[in-house]
């Protein structure tokens, strides 16, 4: 008792009318930190430090969506596309937000460079839409580099259920619409490996699904079907290294020693894997992104 250290850590925060449990610090103003529940509005995403000052805020907030452009509905999900240098606060308070899930140093307050993809989830109840946050990912706006997602979080209210998949599939739709390939920012976190492999091999088996017809078509008239990495990475928007991975875990990349160094071709010998990794994935019922709801320009 003697040694009473100062309290120096959020335990939970009130979103929505959910106690969230936090995972890390994050660097919010002194006065806040201090006490165990911090109270974020889900709209604005202002932070609060009694569930009092809430009340009074929730009166008064208008939002009932993330600022910014809706460039995604499709059914009740919605993607609002927000520029950090036009709502540097709310990005700001995004940033916050995600370090409360992430171990590593992240940006909070420089967030001008970079563009956020919120997703959201539409209640039609009462007078007005509301759009809940569900989560987000971050994007550097210009880069020299294929990195085509900075950060990224699901709520954790909000996890296993296929929305970090189907914001990922969402980045490469972005990179795809600007005729590049991308990367997500390294390093990752645990979770962003796990969750990034997981889509590399689920996006290739998908890709190969849609190609089987054709592939075992030509197979029968004894030819075969000539498709490279380039060419998946086109149809994917994934970089090179990427699509490697994904062949690699179901094992249809085959090194050969060449004249010179170490080739190798895409082969498959079990369809039936690819089959189960697809059946799987409509089996669980996630929302699948539809690339045709997409309203949205490079802007550049
Ligand atoms: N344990 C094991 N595998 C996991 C996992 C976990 N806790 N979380 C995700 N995965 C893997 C699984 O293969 C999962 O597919 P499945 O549920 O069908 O088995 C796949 O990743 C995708 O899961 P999904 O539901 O689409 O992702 P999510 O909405 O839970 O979000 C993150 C994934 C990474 C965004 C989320 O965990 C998160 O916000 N983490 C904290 C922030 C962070 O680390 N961000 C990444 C670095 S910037
Ligand atoms: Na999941």
């Amino acid at each position: 008792n003697k040694s009473r250290k100062a309290p120096s850590k959020i335990e939970y925060i009130y979103f929505r009318d959910h106690e969230i449990k936090t995972w890390y610090t994050a660097p919010y103003p002194e006065e806040f930190n201090k006490n165990k529940i911090l109270y974020i509005c889900e709209y604005c995403l202002k932070y609060m430090n009694s569930r009092y000052v809430i009340h009074r805020h929730q009166l008064k907030c208008s939002l009932r969506h993330p600022p910014g452009n809706e460039i995604y509905r499709e059914g009740n999900i919605s993607i609002w596309e927000v520029d950090g240098r036009e709502n540097v606060i709310y990005c700001q308070n995004l940033c916050l937000l995600a370090k409360l899930f992430l171990n590593s140093k992240t940006l909070y307050y420089d967030v001008e460079p970079f563009i956020f993809y919120v997703l959201t989830e539409r209640e039609d109840t009462g007078e007005e839409s509301q759009f809940h946050f569900v989560g987000y990912f971050s994007k550097e706006k210009l880069t020299s580099t294929d990195y085509n997602l900075s950060c990224i979080l699901t709520l954790p209210i909000y996890q296993r259920k296929g929305y970090g998949h189907f914001l990922v599939d969402f980045s490469y739709l972005l990179t795809r619409r600007e005729y590049k390939w991308g990367t997500p920012e390294k390093p990752l976190s645990d979770l962003g490996l796990l969750s990034y492999r997981n889509f590399w091999k689920t996006k290739i088996c998908e890709v190969l699904g849609e190609l089987k017809e054709e592939i075992n078509h030509a197979e029968k008239k004894g030819e075969i079907l000539h498709c490279s990495i380039e060419d998946l990475s086109n149809l994917t928007g994934m970089i090179p290294t990427d699509v490697v991975f994904g062949l690699e875990q179901i094992g249809a990349l085959h090194y050969y020693k060449g004249e010179s160094k170490l080739q190798f071709a895409i082969k498959i010998d079990n369809w039936s894997l690819i089959d189960e990794v697809n059946n799987a994935r409509k089996s669980k019922g996630y929302r699948a992104l539809v690339p045709e709801k997409l309203v949205w320009k490079p802007m550049i």
